[in-house]
């Protein structure tokens, strides 16, 4: 088909003002055929075509960046060659963490490229020194040409390069605007040929927005071999990244980071990071709910507060950290079961820290926090709860409870209650109650 939208890649065999697909105007070009057209196979492979279990597997040489959680979630290091899509939205810390990571890359292992389309070299050196990035191995290039870019690769030889970002990147041979998906395809696929060739690791940083500019990077996600994102909420100093694609090493797992002067601080042991005080009496409206990030069970402290409305007002619902229709079908669900009024109430529920997940293993949680402070009395003892709630009342069994009844142990819990058909990890130490309905649960905490 001869005819190519610049904009979304739209293919067509005759001509459009405007693209049927995106939209776009004036975005049609002709394109040669030989570009697109398959080559015939010219040789038979014979030989070298083989089955699987004569396949040798490669040694993966592992790059460690020293930033031992950052490590731990790419599945021990950066991959020479490898190339990580590092998104987030704008204002999150992508470009602070990088040149973080670009300082510990050149003080160990050699020349880092950091390339810059946002800011110029000086912006970048004035947050550098801030939080304290100056090393002699790091290369700093404000430039938007991929061919200028290719350019000072072959002259650094990077061992780690780090384009910032790949929207404001553009190839000068390829139609569209940067940014433009054909652009954003064009960027990505010839530095990941370079990353390639030269066994560069490289990081390519997309902005996403909440509006739907996620198909920016999203749509270069299949081309990559790592995909990271930045997430957290603007006004909190909590930062996850999180892990959504990885072939080098399991997917789906986190690094929680706290926001200091001196840039994005790994925190190792996030459950004493999010349980505000151990040693605080319990307080009425306080559960504390084991949720899972990736495969790692977090302790978090949720906290409700509910309070009469007054007079004609409206019942106030919100939450911060929860999904609120979630906690909606939870105050129906204990309306039902348990009997528990809250229509004359304002509800209030918040995840300490500034936390937010989807998890349902929070909804067991989520109910005994209202039950409590809506009775004004605090959880009999240091109690966990994890569970999904079922419309009928019922307790329906989450992941890996085992390992979120070892988190709730090991961080100092005296008791923890889990769905009924959960087994107990031998040797634990911690008292497990397995409750299948909400009113055993609540029971069991004392709150019925
Ligand atoms: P920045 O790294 O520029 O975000 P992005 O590249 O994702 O757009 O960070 C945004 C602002 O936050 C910047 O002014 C620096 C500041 N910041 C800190 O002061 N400390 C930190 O730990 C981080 C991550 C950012
Ligand atoms: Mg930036």
């Amino acid at each position: 088909m001869p005819f190519l939208c610049a904009e979304c890649g739209h293919r067509s065999v005759k001509w459009f003002g405007r693209c049927p697909t995106c939209g776009a105007w004036d975005s049609f070009s002709e394109i040669r055929s030989d570009d697109d057209e398959p080559t015939e196979a010219s040789s038979w492979l014979g030989e070298e075509l083989r089955t699987i279990d004569r396949v040798d597997v490669d040694e993966i040489e592992r790059l460690a960046t020293g930033m031992a959680e950052f490590d731990r979630l790419l599945g021990g290091g950066l991959i020479p060659g490898g190339v990580i899509l590092f998104g987030g939205e704008p204002g999150i810390g992508k470009s602070t963490l990088l040149l973080q990571i670009a300082q510990l890359v050149a003080e160990s292992r050699g020349n880092v490229l950091y390339v810059s389309g946002e800011e110029s070299e000086g912006q970048v050196k004035l947050r550098a020194s801030r939080i304290g990035v100056d090393n002699k191995r790091l290369y700093v290039l404000a430039e938007q040409s991929l061919a200028r870019i290719v350019k000072a690769i072959d002259q650094v030889s990077p061992v780690v390069l780090i384009v910032d970002s790949i929207q404001t990147t553009v190839d000068e041979r390829t139609a569209g605007e940067a940014g433009s998906l054909r652009q954003l395809r064009e960027v990505s696929s010839e530095l990941i040929r370079r990353a390639k060739s030269r066994r560069m690791a490289t990081f390519l940083v997309g902005h996403i927005t909440k509006e739907g500019a996620f198909a920016g990077p999203k749509s270069v996600e299949h081309l990559v071999d790592v995909a990271v994102y930045l997430e957290g909420s603007r006004g909190e100093d909590v930062r996850i990244l999180r892990s959504v694609k990885n072939r080098f090493g399991a997917t789906h797992e986190v690094v929680v980071f706290r926001m200091s002067a001196e840039g994005l601080v790994e925190i190792s042991n996030p459950s004493r990071f999010f349980l505000e005080d151990m040693e605080a009496e319990p307080q009425a409206g306080t559960v504390v709910v084991p949720i899972l990030e990736g495969t790692r069970p977090i302790l978090i402290e949720m906290q409700a507060l509910v309070s009469p409305t007054g007079g004609y007002g409206v019942p106030q619902r919100r939450c911060t950290g929860l999904d609120i229709n979630r906690v909606l079908l939870m105050l129906a669900v204990m309306e039902k079961h348990l009997g528990v009024q809250t229509g004359g109430a304002d509800v209030y529920l918040n995840l300490a820290g500034g936390l937010e997940t989807r998890e349902r293993g929070t909804d067991l949680g989520v109910v005994a926090a209202i039950c409590s402070s809506l009775r004004n009395r605090p959880l009999s003892a240091r109690t966990a709860m994890v569970g999904e709630v079922g419309l009928s009342g019922e307790i329906r069994s989450v992941r890996r409870t085992g390992e979120r009844i070892r988190e709730a142990e090991k961080m100092g819990m005296e008791r923890i209650i889990v769905p009924g058909s959960a087994r107990t990890p031998t040797g634990s130490r911690i008292d497990v109650i397995g409750a299948d309905r909400i009113d055993r649960a609540i029971e069991a905490i004392g709150l019925a």
